[in-house]
C-alpha cells in the first residue's frame, strides 16, 4: 500500500517535470503542481520545481520568459493561499527577471525549447515508467510564425504516438512527409528505425528551424543530392517541398513506402495541391513505387500508404479534401479508433488528442 503511494507520488512529480520540460501551458504545469502536491503547492513540490525543473539551467536551453512566466503563477497561488513561499522562489524569480530583459534584448525571446518525452506504456508497481524516447525541439510561441511550421500541433504528437505504438509498421520503411512543421514525426521515425527519413515543408524558415532540431537531436541531415543518402539509413533528409510547385521529376528516385501528414488539411486553397502531392506520391509505378519482392515480378509494386493526422477545424474544409481525393481515386479510411496509439504523453494536459482524427490514404487500383 505504501509502496504504491509513493510511487503515485514519484509519477505526479516526473509529470511536472516533463511537462514543464515539455513547455505545457503554464496553467497545466500549476494544475500537475497542484496534484502532486494533493491540492496545493507544497512547499516539498516548491522545493521540486526549484531543484528538478526551473533551477536546472544546466544545458542553457531554458526560455526565461516562460519559466518567470510559471514562477509567477506558483507564487502567486501560494500567497493567495496564504500558504508558505520558499526563499529559493523568490530569488530565483528575481534572477530570471533580469536574465528576461537580457533575452528580449538578445530577441531570444519568441522561441523556447520543448523536450517532448514519450512514456513507456508499460509500468507495473515494482518498475516506474521509463522514458522510451525524448525529442528535444525548438518551437516558436507565435503559432503563426514560418506559416505555422515553427509550432508544434496535436496532430504531430498523435502521429508521433502512432508510430511508437506500431513500430513494425515503419520500421525499414522509407518515409516521407509532408508539411513536417519542427520534425517531431522525423524524430520518431528515427527511433523505430525507418530505413530513411523524408521531411519536407513549402516555408523557407520552418525548414531551418526544422534542421536545426534534427541537429539538436543528434540525426544526421543528408543533402539532397547527396549520393551517400540513397545508400545510406538513419539519416534525415529535411527538403524543401511546395505542394503548389512540386513535379513529378522532383519526386523521382524516392522509392517510398509511407507518405505521412500531421495538420495538413487546413487551407482550402491548398487542398486540391495536397491531394495531387499525395497521387503523384501513392502512385504504384517503377519511379515510386517498390518492387514486390515476394512475387518476383518487376511491374507488380507494394503501393505506398498514407497516415494523415488531422484536426477537423473546419468541416467545409474537410469535406473540399474528401471530395478533391474521391475525384482523384484516393481511398480515405478513418482509422482512428481501429489503430488507436497508445497514451504515451500522459502528462501533457494541454494535447487533446480526441480532437485527432488518423486516416489512412491509398490510391485505388
Ligand atoms: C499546422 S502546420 C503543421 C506542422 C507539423 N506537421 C505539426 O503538426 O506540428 C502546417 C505545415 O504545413 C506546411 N504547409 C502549409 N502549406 C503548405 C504548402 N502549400 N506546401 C508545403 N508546405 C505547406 C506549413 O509550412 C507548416 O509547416
Amino acid at each position: 500500500m505504501a509502496a504504491a503511494a509513493a510511487q503515485d507520488a514519484h509519477e505526479q512529480l516526473l509529470h511536472l517535470k516533463l511537462a514543464f520540460l515539455a513547455g505545457e501551458p503554464p496553467a497545466c504545469v500549476l494544475a500537475l503542481a497542484r496534484k502532486a502536491g494533493g491540492g496545493s503547492v507544497t512547499p516539498d513540490v516548491q522545493n521540486f520545481l526549484l531543484e528538478s525543473c526551473i533551477g536546472n539551467k544546466a544545458d542553457g536551453r531554458q526560455n526565461c520568459t516562460y519559466a518567470t512566466t510559471i514562477l509567477k503563477k506558483i507564487i502567486a497561488e501560494v500567497e493567495l493561499s496564504s500558504s508558505v513561499v520558499i526563499d529559493g522562489l523568490y530569488e530565483e524569480f528575481v534572477e530570471r527577471m533580469l536574465s528576461k530583459a537580457k533575452d528580449s534584448l538578445l530577441n531570444r525571446a519568441d522561441h523556447i525549447y520543448k523536450d517532448i518525452s514519450f512514456l513507456s506504456s508499460t509500468h507495473d508497481n515494482n518498475s516506474p515508467r521509463l522514458l522510451s524516447v525524448v525529442a528535444r525541439l525548438s518551437c516558436s510561441s507565435n503559432m503563426l510564425e514560418g506559416d505555422t511550421g515553427c509550432s508544434l500541433w496535436p496532430a504531430s504528437l498523435f502521429l508521433s504516438e502512432f508510430i511508437l505504438s506500431y513500430p513494425k509498421v515503419f520500421s525499414k520503411k522509407c518515409c516521407f512527409e509532408l508539411g513536417s512543421g519542427v520534425g517531431l514525426v522525423g524524430v520518431c521515425l528515427n527511433y523505430v528505425g525507418a530505413s530513411k527519413v523524408i521531411l519536407t515543408d513549402g516555408d523557407a524558415s520552418t525548414l531551418t528551424n526544422m534542421k536545426a532540431n534534427m541537429e539538436l537531436n543528434n540525426l544526421c541531415i543528408e543533402q539532397e543530392d547527396s549520393t551517400i543518402l540513397k545508400e545510406s539509413t538513419n539519416k534525415v533528409e529535411c527538403k524543401y517541398l511546395s505542394w503548389e510547385e512540386v513535379s513529378e521529376r522532383d519526386l523521382w528516385g524516392y522509392q517510398l513506402d509511407i507518405v505521412l501528414g500531421a495538420d495538413i488539411i487546413y487551407d482550402p486553397v491548398c487542398v486540391p495541391h495536397l491531394v495531387r502531392v499525395l497521387s503523384m506520391l501513392l502512385r504504384r509505378d517503377g519511379k515510386h513505387g517498390k518492387t514486390n519482392a515476394k512475387t518476383g515480378d518487376e511491374f507488380v509494386t507494394e503501393a505506398p500508404v498514407a497516415y494523415i493526422a488531422t484536426v477537423v477545424r473546419n468541416v467545409d474544409t474537410f469535406n473540399c479534401f474528401a471530395k478533391a481525393a474521391a475525384d482523384a481515386k484516393l481511398s480515405i479510411v478513418n482509422v482512428t479508433s481501429s489503430a488507436a496509439p497508445s497514451n504515451f504523453l500522459p502528462y501533457m494536459l494541454s494535447y487533446d488528442r480526441s480532437s485527432v482524427q488518423l486516416l489512412k490514404i491509398s490510391l485505388l487500383s
